[in-house]
């Protein structure tokens, strides 16, 4: 991939919308992703085959997935925990897999049920399988920073389990600051590390934006080489697991960023706009990133002027 185009991974659809007290259903959730495919988002992680007991805002994945509008350059994920949800995902026809991997036992606890090594192994279970497949398996390292319930996590503990994962045959690590806890100087040596092992193009980086600098630390990883960022629209986000996390870098920030700098994401602004406004009529909240106000009067003048 040419270093000045960087895909942009909407989270939106799961990791946004499984903290939301308000549970949209089927036909909303598709209206969603409708709305981000015609902004020109070509990945996007739809959804995931969990217990809807732990997530009931994920219920209802696999008919969603067999209703997904199909474009040839865009590519859904979804979030498995266990073979359950790995064959049920297969089965509605997603050949995009994560898995989620977090570096400490209590994280992997509240999240899954299950400690570090079972949880571990299940994952590098499920990524051979998907490599035996022949679908794609991600495997996101979360809590790579910091855990809000073990403090710090060591560099080393997120290398082990990367690189167990990448000899499972996971195509991508995705390296997730789940609570939104990592500056840019953390961002620069977890990253180094892990560019410097498994290469810089098999590396996601997934941020919140609990602390103000998720932007920052996507600008650190970019700067090492990183090519792959996960945001959700409007900064939709949170994770019900972890206590104090809140939204997701905004997809408007990243994408008026990485444009402005002239890297090219292939998302067009204006449309993104619409999908921001769309996606908090459905929510009944207004939604939006730190740019959001300003590219939304952009678009309000830019109509006033082709209607003068
Ligand atoms: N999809 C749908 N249902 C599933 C499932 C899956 N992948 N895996 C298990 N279930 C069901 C079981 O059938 C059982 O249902 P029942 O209570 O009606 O019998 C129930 O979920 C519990 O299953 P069990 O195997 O006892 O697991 P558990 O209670 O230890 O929960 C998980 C484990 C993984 C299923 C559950 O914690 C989960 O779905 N977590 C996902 C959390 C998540 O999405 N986190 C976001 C990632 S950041
Ligand atoms: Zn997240």
């Amino acid at each position: 991939m040419a270093a000045d185009r960087v895909v942009i991974n909407e989270v939106g659809p799961r990791d946004g919308l499984q903290s939301q007290s308000r549970t949209l259903d089927l036909d909303q959730r598709l209206a969603m992703i409708e709305a981000l495919v015609a902004a020109g988002l070509a990945s996007i992680e739809a959804g995931s085959f969990v217990s809807p007991k732990a997530v009931p805002q994920m219920a209802g994945t696999g008919e969603l997935f067999a209703r997904l509008p199909q474009r040839e350059r865009v590519r859904y994920s979804a979030l498995v925990p266990n073979a359950r949800g790995y064959e049920l995902a297969r089965a509605a026809g997603a050949n995009t897999v994560s898995v989620v991997l977090s570096a400490t036992e209590t994280m992997n606890r509240r999240n899954i049920n299950m400690g570090l090594d079972e949880t571990a192994s299940v994952c590098a279970a499920l990524m051979q399988r998907a490599a035996a497949d022949g679908a794609d398996g991600w495997a996101y390292l979360a809590v790579a920073y910091e855990c809000p319930f073990e403090g710090p996590t060591p560099v080393e503990t997120v290398e082990r389990l990367a690189a167990t994962m990448i000899e499972a045959g996971a195509r991508k690590l995705i390296v997730a600051d789940t609570i939104g806890a990592a500056n840019p100087a953390q961002v620069r040596t977890l990253i180094r590390r892990l560019a410097d092992a498994f290469g810089a193009p098999r590396i996601g980086c997934h941020f919140h934006d609990t602390r103000g600098m998720a932007l920052a630390n996507v600008l650190a990883a970019l700067d090492l080489g990183v090519r792959d960022f996960d945001s959700s629209v409007g900064g939709l986000g949170g994770c019900p697991f972890s206590p104090g996390a809140s939204g997701n870098v905004a997809t408007e920030d990243v994408v008026l960023m990485l444009e402005s700098m002239g890297v090219e994401t292939g998302v067009d602004l204006d449309a993104l706009v619409g999908a921001v406004e769309r996606c908090g009529d459905l929510l009944q909240s207004p939604l939006g990133g730190h740019s959001f106000r300003w590219l939304r009067r952009r678009v309000e003048q830019a109509r006033k002027h082709a209607h003068a």
